[in-house]
């Protein structure tokens, strides 16, 4: 592969997700000792500065700790997190909605709990001073609304009760320098636009769960972006593990696309890109995709959130998003089968 894409280490962010999520590579619990710490002193190796976590992701005490093992000073990197959805008793009813298959690895601190929604401003003040507390740093990098589209299928939301008190909160926040940025971390495009709209002048960053079967609504999130000032987020690159199939999606074992189990429309859809891609691995075009966002669109599209349990992977992912290629011919036929849209820069 030739060296094709500059791409600075700053526009990489670690996914902390998986350290309280795990499962370990070969499964079980995640161990702070043997799994986060060689991932996060890799990571810095590399030169990537910026961590992404949440309430409901577990992990960033782990992260906290492993800071402090390697004896990183946790104000010299910067921290994002997310609200909204935090921990509580799994008891009276209580509904786990997270996927059979994310559940596999949690350390044991965090078992009995589930996850719950609380979007009232002391709620949101709790959960973000908790993530405070936990990482170890003084402020805040970014915090994101931790998908509200889901919140409204689960439980239904109300703008003005459930979104605008806690971002007015968040405003507060931010005048106070607590918080630096303000975001939302979703799994839906169209939720970027409906925000803009009802909470005009907020935003900072739009993190979106990414893989190049999104490229179309992507595109014109990135053109909002340039109009309404906020900055673009790819939170991850493969949606799940969509993007990483070696073998036909079609029959492929059960796996994740957008942090569901895929149904047979999805498996179809990326049967559709494993075929025409041929001999590339369906992992080098999300990691080219995400690479091309990061250099055509600069100014709008920011950050790469990459995450894996095994260290050499991140060292892969981030040679791969700047030097993966995909031959002509197969973005070629991509764009004629209208799975990538016409008008993405292809080089
Ligand atoms: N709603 C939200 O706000 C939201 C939703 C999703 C994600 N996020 C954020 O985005 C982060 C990244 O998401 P993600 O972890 O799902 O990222 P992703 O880029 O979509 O996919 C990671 C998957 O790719 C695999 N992988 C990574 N490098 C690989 C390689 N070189 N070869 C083969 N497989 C490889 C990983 O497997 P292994 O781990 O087994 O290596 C894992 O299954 C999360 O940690 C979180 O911070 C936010």
């Amino acid at each position: 592969m030739a060296a094709a894409r500059e791409i600075s280490s700053d526009k990489f962010v670690f996914g902390c997700h998986r350290f309280g999520f795990g499962p370990a590579p070969g499964g079980g619990a995640v161990s702070t000792e043997r799994h986060v710490i060689p991932l996060v002193r890799t990571a810095l190796d590399q030169g990537v500065r910026a961590f992404d976590s949440a309430t409901l992701y577990r992990a960033t005490l782990q992260l906290g700790a492993a800071l402090d093992a390697l004896g990183v000073d946790p104000n010299t990197i910067r921290f994002q997190t997310k609200c909204l959805r935090y921990l509580g008793l799994n008891a009276g009813g209580a509904k786990e909605h997270q996927p059979e298959a994310l559940l596999q690895g949690i350390p044991r601190r965090y078992q009995g709990l589930t996850d719950k929604w609380d979007p009232s401003p002391k709620g949101i003040e709790q959960q973000i001073c908790r993530e405070r507390i936990e990482y170890g740093g003084d402020i805040l990098y970014g915090v994101a609304l931790h998908d509200p589209p889901d919140m409204r299928k689960q439980v239904g939301l109300d703008w003005s009760t459930d979104i605008a008190p806690g971002v007015e909160w968040l405003r507060e926040a931010k005048r106070t320098g607590f918080v630096e940025r303000i975001g939302l971390g979703i799994k839906e495009p169209d939720f970027v636009h409906e925000f803009i709209a009802k909470e005009p002048a907020t935003l900072d960053y739009a993190g979106l769960t990414f893989c190049p079967s999104i490229l179309g609504p992507l595109m014109k999130i990135i053109s909002a972006a340039g109009q309404h000032g906020f900055e673009v987020t790819l939170m991850g690159i493969n949606y799940g593990q969509a993007f990483t199939l070696t073998e036909d999606p079609l029959t492929a074992p059960p796996f994740l696309y957008n942090y569901e189990v895929a149904n047979a429309a999805e498996r179809e859809l990326m049967s559709r890109f494993f075929r025409i891609c041929g001999s590339t691995p369906l992992l080098h075009l999300s990691a080219a995709v995400a690479g091309l966002l990061v250099t055509h669109f600069p100014k709008a599209v920011t950050q790469i959130v990459t995450s894996t349990m095994t260290p050499s992977r991140l060292v892969d992912t981030m040679r791969l998003v700047r030097e993966a290629e995909v031959p002509a011919p197969v973005w070629a036929e991509l764009k004629a089968a209208e799975l990538i849209p016409r008008e993405f820069p292809t080089s």
